[in-house]
């Protein structure tokens, strides 16, 4: 079944001339991973808030086409019925943050909706788990580190459990150690619980063989999508500045003396074991 199936979609914020985003044509179906990737300002955020129901529900603006998320017109739904299927993640995690404890955090939303308060623990403790925060629950969200503080945010999402999660730029504010924790989490998230998830993420070394399918954007519209072999590893998205793992770079580079990779690899672990194989029978 398909999670996600936007048609003819358009908009153009008010004030605004020109449309954030253009004619995007998509469907995912559920379970994908996709990696979201473009250029600042092509419109990366604005279609994640499409899917969500903040357009058109909080930003004014125009809007052209249908966006239909886990069989819901998002402009017909309201965004606390959308919530419960759709959840969000956002760069800045600070802003998505605001009980005395984190615990309280995640529960927020739960307490919101009227659930009851057993199955409130239940999924508190789920979500605290998944993320791997269980020994944080008592602190203040606003004495972590930016890392924990975008766990909380994930784990408050998760709490939901919605089918699909949206994450726009987790990482973009986090020193690089947090930002690996974060994709690490991510990672697992998807393993363990086969949610959809879509991502816009720069940081693409450690999500480019994990994807099902990366969607790459430029000036409002989809230029291209396909699975991360396509995308990577064709020269055809240079010109358009999309990050590349550097182990694809290395590997070309090393097949124009020795033919060591016969497929070039997407991560680190793939190039590694390409090159012991290649020791292996030079050294037999
Ligand atoms: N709230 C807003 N009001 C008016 N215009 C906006 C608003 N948010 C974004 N835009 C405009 O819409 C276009 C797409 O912006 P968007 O934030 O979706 O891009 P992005 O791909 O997420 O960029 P980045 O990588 O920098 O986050 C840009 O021209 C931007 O200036
Ligand atoms: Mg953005």
């Amino acid at each position: 079944m398909e999670i996600v199936k936007i048609e003819g979609l358009t908009f153009t914020y008010s004030g605004s001339d020109t449309p954030a985003i253009s004619d995007i044509n998509l469907s995912i179906e559920e379970g994908e991973f996709v990696l979201l990737l473009g250029p600042s300002g092509c419109g990366k955020s604005t279609l994640c808030r499409c899917l969500n129901g903040l357009i058109p529900h909080f930003y004014a603006g125009k809007m052209e086409g249908r966006v239909i998320v886990a069989g819901m017109d998002v402009s017909k739904t309201p965004t606390y019925v959308l919530s419960q299927h759709v959840g969000m993640v956002f760069q800045n995690p600070e802003n998505q943050l605001f009980s005395l404890t984190v615990e309280n955090d995640v529960a927020f939303a739960l307490e919101n909706l009227g659930i009851p308060r057993d199955e409130i623990r239940r999924r508190v403790d789920f979500a605290l788990k998944a993320v791997g925060i269980e020994d944080l629950r008592k602190r203040s969200p606003f004495e972590l580190s930016g890392g924990q503080q975008q766990k909380v945010a994930i784990a408050s999402v998760l709490a939901l459990m919605p089918k699909l999660m949206v994450l726009d730029e987790p990482t973009s504010s986090l020193d690089p150690a947090s930002a690996k924790s974060i994709i690490e989490t991510i990672l697992k998230i998807r393993k363990e619980l086969g949610t959809s998830i879509i991502v816009a993420e720069h940081r693409v070394e450690l999500l480019a063989d994990k994807v099902d399918r990366v969607i790459v954007m430029q000036k409002g519209r989809i230029i291209k999508d396909g699975r991360p072999r396509e995308i990577f590893v064709s020269e055809e998205m240079v010109p358009y500045g999309i990050p590349v793992p550097k182990v694809v770079s290395m590997a070309k580079g090393v097949n124009k003396y020795f033919q060591v990779f016969n497929e070039i690899p997407l991560s680190s672990e793939e190039f590694e074991q390409d090159i012991r194989r290649f020791v292996h029978d030079k050294v037999r």
